[in-house]
């Protein structure tokens, strides 16, 4: 049987700087896609795949993601004194068991592959989950969950998965293809940020993964890739052929938060199904 998946690794060091000014004094992952920060949106993810341990990949000012996640004493209080028990609820919602969410900090910009790496302690030998809050997905159930599901059947490491136009290649981590199976591809390669022209496929990673604890014998090595950084795809790469690897291509839409139409795009779907604001958002969009 396939060890379980109990722990996510959510790397949130990134400066946010495709999305200042509003990211010069908050985090990226704390902008609201209608009233949720974005980081909410992947720890609910998780926790719907049931993923117990949640482990946060910070960086400088990012200290408001732990007070999001902590009791509001004064809010909570002033909320129970009005009778307001709707928002004390929500207020509470996202407060985990203590032990449950841990901090460490990368403390230099190394990339996404040494972000993932500094949580190597907390991950201690176990397959782990990886997902970017910036990729929202809308998927339900979750993509986390519909990975999981694939993992626990096929065991190994494996990316989600969608398709894109050439020329879009050369923002992602694409994938050489092997067999495709109902929405499980084999992965016989993968390749960082690709020119278009060398792109093996027009197969992209997006921000999920499943992870074998070997990808950070890989990730120690900090080998330097696209752009200058240390790459999560360059040490998965090198699990292929060792264990099994496969890219998921997920039922469900992923917005990419971190780029401003992808933000409004994400706002606009969400608002659309939401059954309070699906009317007016409707005829804003179809009629002005
Ligand atoms: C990261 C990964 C890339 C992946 C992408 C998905 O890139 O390095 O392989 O395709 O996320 O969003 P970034 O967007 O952080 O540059």
């Amino acid at each position: 049987m396939n060890a379980p998946i109990k722990k996510i690794v959510l790397p949130v060091a990134g400066l946010g700087t495709r999305f200042l000014p509003a990211t010069k004094a908050i985090p990226k992952e704390m902008l609201p896609v209608l009233d949720k920060p974005l980081i909410q949106y992947a720890v609910e993810e998780a926790l719907e795949a049931g993923i117990e341990d949640i482990i946060l990949v910070t960086g400088r000012n990012k200290q408001v993601m732990e007070d999001h996640f902590d009791h509001a004493y004064e809010l909570e209080k002033i909320l129970q004194e009005k009778g307001k028990d709707d928002g004390l609820e929500v207020a509470r919602s996202m407060l985990l068991e203590e032990g449950r969410i841990s901090y460490v900090r990368q403390m230099r910009p190394l990339g996404l592959g040494h972000a993932i790496w500094c949580a190597r302690k907390l991950v201690n030998g176990h397959p782990f989950a990886v997902a970017l809050p910036d990729d929202l997905i809308k998927g339900r159930p979750g993509a986390l969950k519909q990975m999981v599901e694939a993992y626990n059947e096929l065991g190994g490491n494996m990316v989600a998965s969608m398709n894109v136009s050439r020329e879009d290649t050369s923002k992602y981590g694409v994938i050489t293809p092997g067999e495709h199976t109902k929405n499980r591809i084999a992965v016989e390669g993968l390749v960082e940020k690709p020119h278009p022209e060398d792109a093996p496929s027009t197969q992209a990673v997006v921000g999920r993964y499943i992870l074998q604890p070997e990808v950070m014998d890989h990730l120690s090595e900090k080998a330097v890739g696209a752009g200058g950084e240390i790459q999560l795809t360059d040490a998965m790469a090198k699990l292929i052929g060792k264990q099994p690897f496969h890219a998921i291509e997920f039922d469900g839409t992923r917005f990419d938060c971190g780029s401003k139409i992808g933000w409004l795009m994400a706002n606009l779907s969400l608002a659309a199904e939401d059954p309070h604001m699906a009317h007016e958002i409707r005829q804003l969009i179809t009629f002005r």
